[in-house]
Order: structure tokens, then sequence, then C-alpha cells
């Protein structure tokens, strides 16, 4: 939620601000924009829209400068456009700031700083940032960085920041709190990104800055990290980046959204690697290793997490309720974290995160953390906050995930809970023997299950057409499945803005029945054993009042298949390991719907990828 990019050294700050906000939009495309020092002034250019956008602006302008800023926006304070946009300039024009997160008290400090005289141009919370910098520094004669400090003191609320000034155009002051930033250390150069995504060409040295943070970074000073309330200075922690270049790029995919739906079996088989070996019979999560006696004595297991890392955890419930018999719950993380939830110090918490940088999630971590319960984390990028402020967990290895909408590290969150549930049944004997063997051998072949179900492509996007003109959809699942429909439902809504829900199937008389008409896709997740016949009956409910069915079934099926109007078959595997498959095409299905509405596939409208605001 909203990227930030800033670069000093010795070579033009421009390219490398364009092409680092160009790999961070997905984290917001609002608006975007640049502020390069340049002979004792500031040039600040910015843009509604794209990067594209701000970059073809910028064409006709001095775009010299070795020392800028550059920020791309979701907007949340003021809506979207070129006045809102980053970066926000203090009132004299010499000191400019890129912010990404929320100051909470931005209306009390506005209306203080306009008492002093300030004028604003915003509607945003970062300008406030910009004047009381400015007003510190003018009036207690102190140096900028120790105005950033004691602005930072008055401030309630999350940031990250990047404040470039006038006075000193070799310089950059950093900032940290709730929202992440690192800083990459090249040779008398340093580049500074929300992720490591702008950074990893140039170096792979960085530094994760960490909560209350303030950092000096210049070519002729170096480095110095100090905290916001203690003029100490602290050593830099440096650490390796794990990214590599290609995984940011398309790779010949139209979209990234289709490249990394295509890079599920590579993803998944990664997530498995070196944890799951059958022909050892070894299922182990070195990760957790030292807390799994905890987590096999607790009482219950809650799992926090947001969107689709929230329908993980749903099929985590079911994983973990019938392998391991522990009780689970599953909360949105910003529900759990304001309604005072019970948490005891037996209490395992799983956090799951592709990003680790979801605020809620964090927030809930920091809640459970508090009241002495133990936090195992399962996330997708290294080194994030969620990974560093857990007692334990697990990466999904999904590799680096762009588009907006979520895939691969569904399917990845997914195998990794799967094995967790495993290797804790196994442990906990809540499994039997020849039940753990034949899961584990059916768990080893998904990748390639996946790669097989890939290949129905075409057909999906065949049956694309018809949904392309509708309005609505329903999507019904069944137990393990159940989540699986919400996360199909999602998918439609977040990239085709066609309005969708899932539902247990059997839930669909209490309500969504009244809406099925002949206009009314109904999309059936119809390959669990158990309660096939139910499912069978709730099929016939719809047709009866003549809505269509658009059902994902095991190959072979014939029942279903024949009162479908479009059927997928997909490879058969055990119940309890469906949701690797099935997911599959209704990934392809909300991708090529909305491809055919002619939707931006990657940057829907008003989300962002990472959302570190509240
Ligand atoms: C946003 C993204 C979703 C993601 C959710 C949780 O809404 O658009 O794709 O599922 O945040 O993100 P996280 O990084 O915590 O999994």
């Amino acid at each position: 939620m909203c990227g930030i990019v800033a670069y000093t050294g010795c070579k033009e700050a421009y390219p490398i601000l364009i092409k680092g906000l160009k790999r961070l939009e997905y984290r917001g495309y609002d608006s975007a924009g640049v502020s390069l020092a340049q002979n004792g002034t500031l040039s600040t250019y910015k843009q509604k829209g794209s990067v594209d956008q701000l970059d073809e602006f910028c064409m006709s302008k001095d775009r010299s400068g070795k020392t800028g800023i550059g920020h791309t926006r979701w907007a949340t304070h003021g809506e979207p456009s070129t006045t809102n946009a980053h970066p926000h300039l203090s009132s004299d024009g010499r000191i400019s700031i890129i912010h990404n997160g929320i100051i909470e008290n931005y209306v009390y400090l506005r209306e203080e700083l306009t008492k002093r005289g300030y004028q604003f141009q915003s509607e945003t919370d970062t300008e406030v940032l910009a004047h009381l910098i400015e007003d510190i520094y003018k009036n207690e004669g102190c140096s900028l960085e120790e105005a950033v400090r004691i602005a930072l003191k008055n401030v309630v609320g999350a940031y990250a920041l990047a404040i470039l000034s006038a006075d000193e155009p070799d310089q950059l002051i950093l900032a940290k709190k709730g929202s992440p930033l690192l800083i990459g250390i090249g040779n008398n150069e340093y580049f500074i990104g929300s992720d490591g995504s702008p950074i990893v060409e140039y170096t792979r040295k960085v530094v994760y800055l960490e909560d209350g943070d303030v950092a000096v970074v210049s070519p002729q000073k170096g480095l110095t990290i100090k905290n916001i309330d203690d003029e100490t200075t602290k050593r830099p922690y440096l650490q390796k980046l794990e990214l590599n270049l290609e995984q940011l790029e398309k790779g010949g995919f139209e979209h990234f959204m289709l490249k990394e739906i295509f890079e599920q079996p590579r993803a998944i088989k990664d997530s498995m690697r070196g944890r799951l070996n059958v022909k050892k019979d070894i299922v182990e999560l070195g990760g957790i290793r030292e807390y799994e006696q905890k987590m096999l004595n607790a009482r219950r297991i809650i799992i926090v997490a947001c969107g689709t890392s929230w329908h993980a955890g749903t099929v985590g419930e079911y994983l973990f309720e019938s392998i391991v018999r522990i009780p689970v719950e599953v909360e949105y993380a910003s529900e759990f974290r304001y309604r005072n939830p019970l948490i005891y110090e037996d209490d395992i918490v799983i956090a799951i995160s592709q990003s680790g940088e979801t605020a809620d999630t964090i927030a809930a971590v920091e809640l459970a953390k508090s009241k002495g319960a133990t936090v195992i984390g399962i996330c997708n990028v290294v080194s994030s906050t969620l990974a560093r402020i857990t007692h334990a967990g697990s990466y999904t290895h999904a590799g680096p995930e762009i588009g907006v909408a979520s895939t691969k590290a569904f399917t990845a969150q997914v195998t990794v809970l799967t094995l967790m549930a495993l290797s804790l049944g196994r442990k906990k004997g809540t499994i039997p023997l020849s039940e753990y063997h034949k899961i584990i051998s059916h768990l080893e072949l998904i990748p390639q299950q996946v790669e097989e179900t890939l290949k129905l492509n075409d057909d999906i996007k065949a049956i694309a057409k018809f949904f392309v003109e509708k309005r609505n959809a329903i999507y019904l699942g069944r137990g393990i499945n159940f989540p699986v429909a919400l996360e199909g439902a999602l998918k439609l809504k977040e990239i085709s803005y066609i309005h969708a829900e899932g539902y247990p199937s059997a839930e669909m008389k209490h309500g969504p029945i009244a809406l099925i008409d002949e206009e009314m896709p109904v999309v059936v997740l119809a390959t669990e054993q158990d309660t096939y016949e139910k499912t069978v009956s709730n099929i016939d409910e719809v047709i009866s009042r003549k809505g269509r069915i658009i059902s994902i079934v095991t190959k072979g099926d014939s029942v279903v298949k024949n009162k479908s109007t479009y059927c997928i078959e997909i490879p058969e595997t055990l119940e309890i390991l469906t949701p690797l498959l099935s997911c599959v095409p209704l990934q392809l299905l909300a991708y090529h719907v909305a491809v055919l509405r002619g939707c931006n596939v990657d940057k829907p409208r008003n989300l962002a990828k990472s959302v570190s605001v509240e």
C-alpha cells in the first residue's frame, strides 16, 4: 500500500526511481511522483494515474539529480489526484517527503499548523509531516535529522518515510514505524525501497529498518541509524536480499496473474522441497521444530489473516481439525484485534500473510504476543515484518507475487498448512498411519496434477465468455472446498468487478436461492465424495430455478457433468487435498473473464497488493 523508492549516489537518480516505481506499482497505482535534488533546489513532478503517465509527463522536464525520492500511491486520505500525489513539500519548497502509512492524529496536527500560519495544498495526512518538520527545523535551529526525530515524537500512526532536503541535497532521511522500508547498500550509494524489488538489480546487501528507526544515508557520510527516542547510534544489521530479478518480470505472459497461476506447480513443489520426503517417510518443517511440542500441547489454534490468506487459513481449519484434532478458530485479523479476544498462554496463533506486511495481521500478532501466546507465521516475503516478529514460522517459497489478485501464494499457503497438519498429526498420533501415508503420497503428486489442470486453460477461456455480460455469480462448495468457493468468488469480483458470493452449498436454501434465475451462473465445486449426493440435490435445486451450473468435478464424473452447462474436470486426489487443484480453474476463470471484460487484471481498481494501513 503505497510504494517508496529513493536513491542517493553518483548515478542519475531519475531512471532508478522510475524503474523502481514500476516494480512497486502493485502497492498502489492511484498516482505517482518524484522529487530530485538539483543545484540547491528541489524539482518535484507528480501525476494522477500510473508511473508510465508520470514518466511521460517528465519527458520534457529537467530530470537531472543524483539524489531523489519517488512514490506510488494507494489513496487513503484525499481522492486520487495530482495534488494529493506524493511527494509533499514544506511551505518553502525545500523539504520533500514521501510516506507509506497513516498519520492518525493528522487532523489535530493540521489544525495546530494552520494556526501557526501553514497553508495546506492537499487533503492528505502526509502533508502535515512536511510542515511539522519544517516548523521544527526552522524554529529549533537543529539539524533536519533532529527535526524529523522531534516531529515523529508528536506523530501517532504508521509510517515509512523518505525525506529529501534542498539544504542537504546529497542526503536522505528515512524513518520507519509499522510500514516496511529497507536500505540497499551499494558502492558509496544507497537504494531505498518499500521492498527489495527496486533494489535487487543494484545490490543484495540490505538493512531492514526496525520500528522506531530514523536513518540518514549520504554517499559522503555513509549510513547512520538512531532511534526516534534515543540519540545513540545503532549498528546496522546487514542482510542478504533474497530475490530473483527474473521473478519480477512477466516472462512472456500477458499478465503477472497468469504467469503466477502457471507458476503454481513450481511454487507448490518449492514449498514442499526439503520438507516432504515420501520415500524416507519424512514431513518436517524445520522453521517450527523448536515450537512443535508447544503446538502439540495446544488446547486450540487461532489462525489470523486477511483476504486470500484468510481463505487459506479456513482450509487450514479443516486440515488441522481432521488431522491433528485440535480445535481451530479462523479469525479476520481486523476483527480479532479490536474485540478484546480471549487469548491464553497455551494458545498457538498461526498468522498467514503473503506479504508479511498486512497491518491488521501484524497488529493481531502483536496482540497475541502481548497475551503470551506463541505465534507461528506462514508468509511468502523473506524478512518481512511478520517473519521478524513471530516466534517461529515457515516460508511459502512461492516467489514474488506481483499480481494484486493472489493465486500462487494461496496454493503455497495451503501446501504449508497441509505439511504442518501432517507433521503434527503424525507426532500426536491423531491420524492413522495408513491414512497419513496415503495423504503424503497423494500430496507429492499435486504439482504434477496442477500442471495437468493448467492444460484446461483454453477450455476455461471458452467458458469465460458465458460470464462476460453477467452481473452476479454464486460459488458453492462444501467442507474443505467451501473456502475454495469463497476464494473463487473473491477472484472473480476483485478483477472482473462482477459481484460474486461464495456460500456453503447447503446454505444456499437459506437465502441465495432467492437470487437464482436464468441469468445466474452458479459455480459448484462437486469433487467431495462424502456429500456428493447432497451436492447433486443442491445442483438440482438450482436447475429447477433455471440457474446455470458451471461445475468443477473429479475426472470421470458423469452425474454432475450431465447436469452442468459447463463442466471442468480436475484430476482425482484425496478429498483433503482437493483445494490445491479445485482453486486453479477458478483462478483461470476469473482471469479470462476479467481479460474479456477489458479489465486491468494485474492492477484492479481500488485495490493494492500489500495493505499496510488499517
Ligand atoms: C490484499 C491483497 C490480497 C491479499 C490480502 C492479504 O487485499 O489484494 O490479495 O490476500 O491483502 O494480504 P497478505 O499479504 O497478508 O496475504
